[in-house]
């Protein structure tokens, strides 16, 4: 009964926040909730804790996890972003573990997505076009 328990306080969270900060629902929020971090190193098993407990205050942890943010640039810039709302909770510790996080589960999860990334982000780079392109943002997730 461990798991209906942890989904009625993750619910009971949510319910909370969503009264607080009236905060648009994303398609992401309804995908999965979780991630299989089985076969990750012990250093990441222990940020994915970090991970669930700080991103899931003001929002679904989906959200985050369903999302197409995959390089190092976008997590850092994403956290950093959250890390700045007001009452986020996130100290310098946590900001820095849960990205170190969120890069290495990239690496693993969104292998495709952050190849993609990477070489579109180095064909911006080497363009002899004299105008200077930045990487497309990331697409919002369509699940
Ligand atoms: C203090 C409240 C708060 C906390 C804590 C929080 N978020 Fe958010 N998050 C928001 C709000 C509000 C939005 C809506 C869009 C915006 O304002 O940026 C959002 C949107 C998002 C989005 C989608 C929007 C986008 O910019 O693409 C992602 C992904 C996300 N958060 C990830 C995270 C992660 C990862 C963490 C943990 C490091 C986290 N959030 C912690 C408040 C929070």
């Amino acid at each position: 009964m461990k798991g209906a328990l942890a989904v009625f306080f993750v619910a009971a969270v949510f319910a909370g926040s969503a009264a607080r900060a009236a905060d648009p629902t994303y398609p992401a929020d309804t995908g999965p909730a979780t991630i299989d971090v089985s076969k990750y190193p012990k250093v990441q098993q222990d940020a994915y804790k970090v991970f669930l407990d700080k991103c899931s205050t003001c929002h679904t942890v989906a959200r985050a996890i369903n999302s197409d943010y995959a390089t190092p640039e976008e997590w850092k810039a994403l956290v950093d972003k959250m890390h700045h709302k007001r009452y986020s909770g996130i100290d310098g510790d946590a900001q820095k573990t849960i990205t170190d996080f969120l890069i290495y589960d990239s690496s693993i999860r969104k292998k495709d997505l952050l190849a993609a990334k990477l070489k579109a982000a180095k064909a911006a780079a080497v363009s002899t076009s004299s105008m200077t392109t930045p990487a497309a943002p990331a697409a919002p997730a369509k699940n």
